[in-house]
């Protein structure tokens, strides 16, 4: 049995999962407004992704026979400045949530609960990829400068990525 602390601390972080899925699928709405395609389906499987991560908490809870609360999720923003200004935000947000996980370690390393601190290493081990994904990108972003044929490839590239699903084994169902 999970302790309150905890219980409400994995609640938190399942409330803040969906709003980073809330949040890219916002962004990738604004990337189709603005014809950009690739950028808008890379978006979308980030969202899908994310959601997968908030499931991934609720399964969790449901497994440990623990309270599960669905909170308030706030409205994110819908327009963006610039292309690079949408993946510098992804980047702070990515490495909040990755604080917020740590945050989640230490608090089962305090209580010495092993089977959440286990359940946490798939998180601690994504987070690494989630800022590398998104550090990829805005490097592309900063070469490619105005280019705007070089934005055109970019766009293209960045279509083909392809959302892979969890494993039933993987999101605890
Ligand atoms: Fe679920 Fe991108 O953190």
């Amino acid at each position: 049995m999970l302790k309150e602390e905890t219980v409400n601390a994995l609640n938190e972080q399942m409330r803040k999962e969906f709003y980073s899925s809330y949040l890219y699928l916002s962004m990738s709405g604004h990337f189709e407004q603005i014809g950009l395609k690739g950028f808008a389906h890379w978006m979308f499987v980030q969202y899908q992704e994310e959601t997968d991560h908030a499931l991934k908490f609720f399964n969790y809870l449901k497994s440990q026979g623990s309270r599960i609360n669905l909170m308030d999720i706030k409205e994110p923003e819908h327009e963006w400045s610039s292309i690079l200004m949408v993946f510098n935000e992804t980047l702070n947000h990515e490495q909040y949530v990755t604080s917020c996980i740590n945050d989640l370690v230490d608090i089962s390393e305090k209580s010495k609960d092993r089977a959440t601190w286990n359940f946490l290493q798939w998180f601690v081990d994504e987070q690494i990829e989630e800022e590398e994904n998104v550090r990829n990108v805005i490097d592309q972003l900063n070469l490619i400068d105005d280019n705007k044929s070089a934005l055109f490839l970019l766009d293209k590239e960045i279509g083909q990525r392809i959302y892979v699903p969890l494993a039933a084994g993987q999101t605890g169902k």
